[in-house]
């Protein structure tokens, strides 16, 4: 099956792949993708996902090619779709990271190998939203109330979007609120504009400003720079003692690196499990329907 958004997966196929990534954390399995390649298509930089994508298809035995758009054909004119059709040949599952947020749900319809969304412009990134809320699951017991405090660029940021909507969809427990950076709010959302109540909150999800998807973006940034935005260790010991601080990472200037220190923050460790949530979704996409 491809995966283009987290709505494409119901609460039982979100707990096998919970179940799977617990697995595949305890035993090595390292046949079960042997003679499957999967392709890296990233047309926008990425460390995280296309490099634990490649780490979890190796690690179930796969092959994986990366293609690099700065060394390829597309220096001589050829189109991202000839590229992409191009690049089907040689694999089974493509993952696709693309900053043109429609070019993905065009491009689908084309393609005949399994397809994953690794970040379609500022649209979705449901890899990263299950990968997310493995992470919440490994702290808080989803039956009860989850406060979620969303942090920066709610606007543009897919892992956002896409972790609001599988959460809306996992189940009833979580109670959403933001915190946007100026110019990144939409309409319609439960906003708050200051760090007080920073104790009311279970996860505080932060995230950095999506330059790329601003024609000018230093007016905001000269704001988020302002310290009302930034989570210091002096903000963190405001938060409560079990509560966890994620990121999908990159970082730019949201979290003061001295804050990695404080037992909330939990991101490198979110960074760690998607290596297995994403071996789940490989062998889960590859065998299911
Ligand atoms: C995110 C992305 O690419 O959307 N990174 C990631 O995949 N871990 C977040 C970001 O770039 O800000």
């Amino acid at each position: 099956m491809n995966l283009i958004t987290p709505a494409d997966l119901t609460t039982d196929q979100i707990n096998t792949i919970f179940s799977l990534t617990e697995r595949f954390q305890m035993e090595e399995f390292s046949k079960l993708m042997e003679g499957r390649t999967l392709c890296n298509c990233f047309f926008e930089p990425s460390t995280r996902t296309s490099l634990s994508f490649e780490t979890a298809m190796k690690k179930l035995g796969g092959n994986v090619i990366n293609f690099n758009k700065d060394v390829s054909s597309q220096k001589k004119g050829e189109s991202d779709t000839d590229t992409l059709k191009t690049l089907e040949q040689y694999a089974d599952i493509i993952v696709l990271r693309h900053p043109n947020k429609e070019f993905l749900y065009n491009y689908q319809s084309k393609c005949e190998k399994i397809i994953i969304n690794g970040g379609n412009g500022d649209g979705e990134h449901p890899t990263q939203a299950i990968l997310d809320l493995y992470t919440i699951t490994k702290y808080f017991d989803t039956n009860k109330q989850i406060k979620i405090l969303f942090v920066g660029d709610i606007k543009h940021s897919r892992t956002i979007h896409s972790l609001e909507t599988l959460l809306k969809s996992y189940n009833e427990s979580f109670i959403i609120d933001y915190y946007p950076y100026p110019n990144c709010s939409r309409d319609g959302d439960n906003n708050i504009d200051s760090f007080e109540e920073i104790n009311k909150y279970d996860v505080v999800y932060m995230t950095r400003l999506q330059k790329e998807r601003f024609e000018s973006y230093r007016k905001v940034q000269s704001t988020i720079e302002s310290d009302n935005y930034i989570l210091t260790p002096s903000v963190v010991s405001k938060m409560k003692e079990d509560s966890i601080i994620l990121h999908p990472l990159p970082r730019n200037e949201e979290i003061d690196p001295s804050v990695d220190e404080c037992k909330q923050a939990k991101y490198f460790e979110q960074t760690k499990n998607g290596v297995y949530v994403r071996m789940a979704i490989l062998y889960y996409c590859y065998n299911f329907i």
